[in-house]
Order: structure tokens, then C-alpha cells, then sequence
């Protein structure tokens, strides 16, 4: 992270929308729609939204999100993406570290999400956070028909 001197992590606000949306249509098939982000940020009071933000030749720049449902003790990870371009730099780590002692602070029993079979790299990174495989959704995704692992963690 060459010209990048300082990473803040901190809430989702309607002003990322824009860098938001272009992370996830560079990370996911399926892209979420703006609808559905004003949604989560200003609407949604089960959903904890988060950004990291670097610092680019002095210039503030999100570069990576995570997002949560917390609803009684249970918390789902809906969304998870790093921008390309910063991605094996630690900062899925630190939006899913982030996302998880907020959980804690909430009073989380169980973490549970999704995640394609085929996506080693999210899968690595949540075993290292100690999420175990306890099932499958056979044909889950709906743009190739691929299986989803349900994953979960257990405070
Ligand atoms: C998954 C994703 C968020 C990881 O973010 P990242 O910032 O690149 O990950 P980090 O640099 O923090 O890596 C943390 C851990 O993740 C795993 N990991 C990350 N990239 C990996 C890769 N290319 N191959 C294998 N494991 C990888 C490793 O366990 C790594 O720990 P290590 O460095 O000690 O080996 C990122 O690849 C991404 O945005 N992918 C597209 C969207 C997506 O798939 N989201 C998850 C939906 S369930």
C-alpha cells in the first residue's frame, strides 16, 4: 500500500453509494442494486454497514465494505467485497474483524453466511476466523446455478 498512509474503517453513509456500487459490480455476479444499498443504510434497522476508507495521495477513497443483519442473537453477513485493486492487502480481514466484534458488542451467539463453493479465497479467509462448513444450498445462485456453503461461527 504504497501511497495509502492511513485505513479508517467506519459506518456506510449515503455518500459511498457511488464507490459502493462500483465494488460490487467489479466483485459479484449478481450485483446489488442502489435500491437495495439506500435500503440497508437508511431504512433497514436490523443492518450494520460498514466501509473501509483509505487514504490515496491524500485523497479519501473506499475501497471495501461488509454488511450484517443482526436480528435477536443470531448475525448474517450479507455482503463482503474488496475493490480489486486492494484486495490480499488485509482489509476483507479487517471489514470481517470489524464486522464481528460489532456483532459481539450486539450480543451475537452464532454468525452465520453464504459463500460459493467455488470462492476459495472468502472461504479461506472465514476459516481463519473460525467459521466451520455446516451445510449446503444446492443451486443456490441463481446465475449459474451454483451451491452455496452455509458457514457459521459460534461466540
Ligand atoms: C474475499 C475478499 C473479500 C477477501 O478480501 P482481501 O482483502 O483480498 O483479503 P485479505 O487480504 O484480508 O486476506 C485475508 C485472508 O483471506 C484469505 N484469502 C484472501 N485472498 C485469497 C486468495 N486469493 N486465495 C486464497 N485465500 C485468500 C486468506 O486466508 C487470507 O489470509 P492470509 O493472508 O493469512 O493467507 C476479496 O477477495 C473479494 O472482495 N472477493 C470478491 C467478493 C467476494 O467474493 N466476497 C465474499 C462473498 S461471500
Amino acid at each position: 500500500m504504497d501511497r495509502t498512509t492511513t485505513t479508517l474503517v467506519r459506518g456506510m453513509m449515503m455518500a459511498d453509494l457511488q464507490a459502493v456500487l462500483d465494488i460490487d459490480h467489479l466483485s459479484f455476479p449478481i450485483p446489488w442494486s442502489e435500491r437495495t444499498y439506500k435500503y440497508e443504510i437508511e431504512e433497514n434497522p436490523s443492518s450494520h454497514m460498514h466501509v473501509v476508507e483509505v487514504l490515496e495521495d491524500r485523497n479519501p477513497r473506499v475501497v471495501g465494505y461488509i454488511g450484517f443483519w443482526f436480528i435477536v442473537d443470531e448475525a448474517h453477513i450479507s455482503t463482503l467485497a474488496v475493490h480489486p485493486d486492494y484486495r490480499g492487502q488485509g482489509i476483507g480481514e479487517l471489514l470481517l474483524d470489524t464486522a464481528l466484534k460489532h456483532a459481539v458488542e450486539l450480543g451475537v451467539k452464532i454468525v452465520t453466511l453464504e459463500v460459493r463453493v467455488s470462492n476459495h479465497a472468502a472461504i479461506n479467509l472465514y476459516r481463519k476466523y473460525d467459521f466451520i462448513i455446516v451445510g449446503s444450498r444446492p443451486r443456490y445462485y441463481r446465475d449459474n446455478n451454483e451451491d452455496a456453503l452455509l458457514m457459521t461461527r459460534e461466540n
